[in-house]
């Protein structure tokens, strides 16, 4: 049976087995946190004055991601997401999706961004070898954006996304966070995006992270309540999502070129299919998006590790990713931020 699994990833030709975790789920995604800075403050995230960010020498540089892909690549890694924060504060972000897509066995590389950044950049990063991109988007209304991101940028992430879409980024993904009294009421605005672009609108419920537990219990609207809004404007029909593997289950309206999605991070029915683990800015292997189970990878590749020694560590932090995680409505990870987000 062990077997099987392995076969169906399937290693690069002649090479190592591919990496999987005690239950057989397959790794073959590896979401990638290049800071954990942000030119926003969603309320959902994180509080006005910030965090205590993490110092620059601790954060990776591009030739230790470099180096930590490798490794993963090699086993059996074929998707790569980048995150943040606002992956698109890290200075020269495209030069770092132009080294990974030279990796062997690297054949998806997405970025998750709030947009602000994305007109000006996104051409320098499809030319480097971005092939997707997840946009945040909770509102439409321009005083209501400033309430929920606490900046001023609406037009700009409408002009990001727009510019994905010319740049033949299509579908992108649009994430949105619902929350009662808050935006909850455009649910319906913003999934009829999806009748005139081809765009996946996913509407995903607000989870808890640090220092938003209050906000998360006053705030949580479920997946099934926003269907039944959306579900006002029109007929929707399940359809199949893009890639197929991921996290949420999409609709769509009768002719539309987009669809919406719905993404319940604390439903467990994800955790079964799960397929990834996540590099932290600061070069921790985090195993499981609630649990705090993680494995240092930046010491070993700043003290000269080699490939396979990376891989080795790889292998060996598969016996502490969980089956699956235990939080419910109205419990908090001990230290979760929203970076290590799920739908992003
Ligand atoms: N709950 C749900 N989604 C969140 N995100 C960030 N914080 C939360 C949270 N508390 C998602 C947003 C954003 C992405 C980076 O992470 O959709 O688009
Ligand atoms: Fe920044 Fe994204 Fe957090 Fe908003 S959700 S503050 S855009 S990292």
């Amino acid at each position: 049976m062990a077997l099987e699994t392995i076969d169906l990833v399937g290693g690069l030709p002649g090479t190592l087995a591919p990496l999987a975790d005690q239950f057989r789920r397959p790794i073959t995604y590896l979401r990638i946190s290049v800071t954990d800075r942000c030119n926003l403050r969603c309320v959902y995230c994180m509080p006005e004055e910030g965090l205590p960010w993490i110092p620059k020498p601790e954060i990776l540089t591009f030739e230790e991601i470099e180096r930590i892909v490798t490794a993963a690549a090699a086993i059996g890694v074929r998707s790569i997401r980048l995150t943040g924060g606002e992956p698109l504060v890290r200075r020269d972000l495209p030069q770092l999706v132009g080294m990974l897509s030279a990796i062997p066995g690297i054949d998806d590389i997405a970025l998750s961004t709030n947009g602000i950044m994305l007109e000006q950049q996104i051409d320098e990063l499809v030319r480097a070898g971005l092939r997707r991109v997840n946009v945040s988007l909770d509102t439409l209304r321009e005083d209501r954006f400033f309430a929920i991101a606490r900046r001023k940028g609406l037009q700009r992430v409408l002009g990001g996304i727009d510019a994905a879409l010319r740049a033949g980024l299509g579908p992108v993904k649009i994430n949105c966070v619902v929350m009662r009294g808050k935006n909850d009421d455009e649910v319906a605005d913003l999934a009829a995006l999806t009748r005139e672009r081809a765009v996946f609108v996913r509407f995903i419920e607000v989870m808890p992270v640090e220092d938003n537990l209050d906000l998360q219990r006053d705030t949580y609207v479920s997946a099934d309540e926003i269907l039944a809004k959306i579900g006002e404007i029109g007929e929707l029909r399940p359809v199949e999502g893009p890639g197929g593997n991921g996290p949420a289950r999409y609709f769509a309206f009768e002719g539309a070129p987009g669809a919406v999605g719905v993404i319940s991070p604390l439903s467990h029915d994800y955790c079964e299919r799960c397929n990834r683990v996540r590099l932290s800015a600061d070069g921790r292997l985090r195993l499981c998006l609630f649990g705090d189970q993680h494995i240092d990878l930046r010491a070993p590749v700043r003290n000269g590790a080699s490939r396979d020694e990376l891989i080795e560590i790889f292998r060996g932090s598969m016996f502490i990713k969980p089956e699956r995680h235990h939080l419910r409505l109205g419990e908090q990870s001990s230290r979760m931020r929203a970076f290590s987000e799920i739908g992003g």
